[in-house]
């Protein structure tokens, strides 16, 4: 990728506004838009109230809409109860029970219709059968699955019973899962045999096994749905398979009245100190922002078909698979591969397969995928698409461009989505009918949503194009409630400034000369890999507890595909090897990495040196190191490094 290229696109500034064919069709105009905004600007409160009585079907109403007086533990919808799985499923039922909920495709090529008829019978069904197993609401469990239709099965029916799912991607390992699973105190994990992903088996049981066998004495039962048909161990008295655990189930379950404010989910998400969060969303307020981003974002209509080709491992696989689809009634399309399988025309072909209309992914497949070149996506009917999005990461302006032209066939308007865990749905975003896109930017703040730029001191920056922190200034429903189990880390990490007025994202980002927004990147020592989050300090605490290793330091380097690699500087106890390379070492610890955490943050690179460089204070200058694994010369002051004679070591020129 030229950078030659995203300097020209980004210095041509061009604008894309949306075209008539979309305008003609979209459900918000200009119009309707600028009174969303003035009904949110006039009473804020009031404005979520109002979205919060059209959208969600209330089985008690609330009075209040909003309980500030434990700020910032903000309650939304306090005395209001509702359920999630009634409001994505029951309420399909009158018009839509014969609409498809769910296209899906397994990684072979095998093709399964959900209607939303059966889902809701399928959702009741494993309810009862959850309920059978001992668990009721209040209970926490451990989802542990392929990209499978099952996998929403078991979030609907958790949130169904009012039990709180955590959701724990399949690419994560036996240690990982220990820990969430032990943070959580769960009851239960429902897992599979194993999934398949690019030809190959996904091992899920096994590693459960591995999980419970080193701890986890909260878990009481296991459900294992059939996926793979390997053989794989079930221990009586524990494990149940799916199969026989729903027989004889009832296909009506009464669903569970909750509080807005119960949590209805946890999902871990690194940050920049210990281990992963639990980020614990609510009932009500989650729901509602849900269903608003879908129709102000993705435009829904009940013609469309819908493809978010997130895992529901992450949060954008809960708002954007799991639960803000199926409670605008649409169809989705759930896809338990990988885009290069069979070949890398897959994403392509099954949009065209599928008549997909609107398409969200990360700029890291896309960015993927180009490399591939034109001919495969023109091989293909793309003509259903009519709205595009993405979601992650900055996407580059070249990525952008090549999504619009190649992909989108320069009528589909693309919304850049920016958002995170915690905010549990899109935050700044285009309006895809009425916004003018830019190349890079995800333009503004949604209705409702008081995003701001300030500077150290909590003061807003006016000036264009100066970046600051970004913050979001009134509490908005789908906000984090809590990381569960530790209110103070939650106050300290996101409202630790200003007095604790302002939610603060965590990157940082600057506003050009028309307002838009535009992601610069993390403040703290967090890493975009693909997409994904991961703490510095996580990967170096799994170096540190490898017997060899003494210290090791973890950095980002740019790369092209997946935005940012994980290069790791390393001392060891022993000898440090000739020139700071060792692959058979490096392999051998990348392995290690990927016990302890999961594939996704393994080191591309280890660089091995007899000191890692401290101030005199003992702090690691990671900026230096960042310079040093891009291979940039050494320009800033290097005075205050407590051992110069290191560098040439972490340059590996000695
Ligand atoms: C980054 C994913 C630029 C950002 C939904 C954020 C983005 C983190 C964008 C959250 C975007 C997400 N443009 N950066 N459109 N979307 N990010 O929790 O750094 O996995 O703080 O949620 O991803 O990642 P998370």
């Amino acid at each position: 990728m030229s950078e030659n290229n995203i300097q020209s696109v980004l210095h041509e500034n061009r604008l894309f506004p949306p075209s008539e064919e979309f305008k003609a069709t979209a459900t918000l105009s200009a119009d309707k838009l600028a009174e969303l905004y003035a009904h949110a600007d006039r009473d804020h409160e009031d404005f979520w109230a109002t979205q919060a009585r059209t959208e969600i079907d209330w089985q008690t109403p609330f009075t209040t809409t909003l309980d500030s007086s434990n700020a910032p533990f903000y309650r939304w919808f306090p005395d209001g109860k509702l359920n999630v799985s009634y409001n994505c499923l029951d309420r399909q039922l009158e018009k839509n029970a014969d609409k498809k909920a769910i296209i899906f495709e397994g990684d072979a090529g095998d093709v399964e219709e959900i209607t939303y008829r059966e889902l809701h019978s399928r959702v009741c069904i494993f309810a009862n059968a959850l309920k059978a197993q001992n668990i009721s609401k209040g209970d926490r469990v451990i989802i542990y699955m392929p990209m499978i239709a099952e996998a929403v099965i078991a979030m609907q029916a958790c949130a169904r019973i009012g039990a709180i799912h955590s959701v724990v991607f399949g690419g994560f390992s036996a240690s990982s899962l220990k820990d969430r699973i032990e943070d959580t105190q769960a009851k239960m994990v429902i897992t599979a045999d194993g999934g398949h992903r690019g030809g190959r088996i996904i091992e899920l049981k096994s590693t459960t096994d591995s999980a419970l066998e080193i701890g986890c004495n909260s878990i009481e039962n296991v459900i294992v749905f059939k996926r793979t048909g390997h053989d794989v161990a079930m221990k009586p008295d524990r494990d149940v398979w799916w199969h026989n655990a729903i027989l004889n189930q009832s296909a009506e379950c009464e669903p569970e009245w909750m509080n807005a404010t119960d949590p209805l989910f946890l999902l871990y998400t690194s940050g920049s100190t210990g281990k992963p969060k639990g980020i614990q969303h609510s009932t009500g307020g989650y729901l509602l922002n849900a269903i608003t981003t879908m129709r102000w974002v993705f435009d829904i209509q009940d013609s469309d078909v819908f493809w978010c080709t997130a895992d529901v491992g992450w949060i954008t696989g809960h708002t954007y698979v799991a639960y803000g689809p199926l409670a605008t009634g649409a169809t989705i399309v759930i896809f338990e591969g990988v885009p290069t399988y069979p070949d890398a025309g897959r994403f392509w072909d099954m949009c065209q397969r599928h008549a997909v209309t609107i398409f969200y992914t990360a700029p890291t497949a896309i960015r993927a995928l180009i490399k591939q070149g034109d001919e495969i996506p023109n091989n293909y009917d793309l003509s259903k698409l009519r709205l595009l999005g993405t979601v992650g990461e900055p996407i580059n302006p070249e990525a952008w461009m090549w999504y619009h032209t190649v992909i989108g066939k320069e009528k589909c308007p693309i919304v850049d989505t920016w958002w995170q865990t915690e905010t549990g749905a899109h935050m700044l975003a285009p309006v895809p009918g009425v916004t003018v896109t830019k190349p890079g930017s995800c333009t503004k703040a949604l209705p409702g949503i008081d995003a701001a730029i300030v500077d150290q001191e909590g003061n807003e920056i006016t000036t264009a194009n100066e970046g600051g922190y970004l913050v979001i200034r009134k509490p908005w429903p789908s906000m984090i409630q809590t990381v569960w189990g530790d209110d103070n880390r939650y106050k300290e990490a996101y409202w630790p400034y200003f007095d604790g007025k302002y939610y603060l994202a965590g990157d940082s980002a600057r506003r050009d000369e028309d307002g838009l927004f535009w992601i610069m990147g993390r403040i703290d020592d967090v890493l975009n890999v693909s997409g994904h989050r991961l703490g510095t300090m996580e990967i170096e605490s799994a170096l540190v507890s490898n017997p060899l290793v003494a210290e090791a330091a973890i950095v980002g380097k740019p790369h092209d595909i997946k935005g940012e690699s994980v290069f790791a500087f390393v001392v060891l106890k022993g000898d440090r090897p000739k020139g700071g390379i060792d692959d058979e070492l490096t392999q051998t610890l990348r392995t290690w990495v990927g016990n302890e955490i999961g594939a996704i943050a393994k080191p591309d690179e280890i660089r091995y040196a007899d000191n890692l460089p401290k101030t005199r204070s003992g702090k690691i200058m990671r900026r230096l190191l960042r310079t040093i694994a891009k291979g940039e010369e050494i320009t800033s002051d290097t005075s205050t490094l407590e051992n110069e004679s290191i560098l040439p070591q972490l340059q590996g020129k000695v």
